[in-house]
């Protein structure tokens, strides 16, 4: 990954979104189209995620959030899902060093104990050599699905109302948030998912209650910065209004 200095217009915009969340969706289907295996579409799904990583640095978005891997995923075949942890070693491995240099923060979300042993090192190298970086914030969402981590932040703060530490009263909307694994992060103001299909597919659920939705038909191994520009700019035209009146 190279990172330009040169600015394009686009960061010239003021509605560039600070957070831009990925449900990158029809690996599979690219490769279907193709006559290949479905992991061809997964190995080209990783060179969208370079790309993309690269263009997202250059216009100058702070916050990344990239949908990897759902915890429905892992009913996927077996080779399936062997071919993604070997490509996901494969990436962290590569990139790591590049990410680094260009002041990538990496940050994994998701049921990280699902993943083999070599990974879940690989995964805390990455966020621990990265964490000083403040270009970048990306957060790949691994093992991810938001009801488990809803479900999750309910426990946590059920143990403290339960050893008296909190009272029920005192739970608020700022003390779930704080609970969810992407505490600390603001809302993601843009969502962009490929490949055609319109649903959430469990991702960010409670963090996407007043994000701009942006469904592309364009499979994501097929992903580049046209599209994301062509999302910035549709999303540049959105009024937004939280609930209010404009
Ligand atoms: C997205 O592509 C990648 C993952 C979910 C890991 P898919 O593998 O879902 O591709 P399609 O939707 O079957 O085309
Ligand atoms: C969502 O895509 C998960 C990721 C992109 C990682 P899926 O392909 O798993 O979603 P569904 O099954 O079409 O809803
Ligand atoms: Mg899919």
């Amino acid at each position: 990954m190279t990172v330009l200095a040169s600015q394009p217009n686009l960061s010239d915009l003021q509605a560039v979104p600070r957070h831009v969340a990925i449900i990158m969706d029809g690996n599979g289907r690219w490769a279907t189209l193709r006559g290949k295996p479905r992991t061809m579409g997964h190995r080209a799904g990783v060179e969208a995620v370079r790309r993309t990583v690269e263009a997202v640095a250059e216009i100058g978005i702070e916050y990344l959030t990239l949908y990897g891997f759902s915890t429905e995923n892992w009913k996927r075949p077996e080779s399936e899902v062997s071919d993604l942890m070997g490509l996901l070693r494969l990436f962290i491995k590569r990139e790591l060093a590049t990410l680094h240099k260009n002041g990538v923060r990496i940050r994994i979300i998701g049921d990280r104990a699902r993943f083999d042993d070599d990974i879940c090192e690989l995964l805390l190298n990455a966020e621990e050599r990265t964490k000083g970086n403040s270009r970048l914030n990306l957060t790949i969402a691994l093992s991810y699905g938001a009801r488990a981590e809803i479900t999750d932040a309910m426990r946590q703060i059920a143990r403290s109302v339960a050893a008296g530490e909190i009272r029920p009263e005192a739970i608020d909307e700022d003390m779930i948030a704080s609970h969810l694994e992407t505490a600390g992060m603001p809302d993601p103001d843009l969502l962009i998912r490929t490949s055609g299909e319109q649903r959430i597919s469990n991702f960010l659920l409670w963090q996407s209650a007043y994000t701009e939705f942006v469904f592309d038909q364009v499979l994501w191994p097929d992903f580049g910065r046209e599209h994301l520009e062509k999302a910035i700019e549709n999303f540049a035209g959105r009024e937004r209004r939280f609930g209010a009146v404009i």
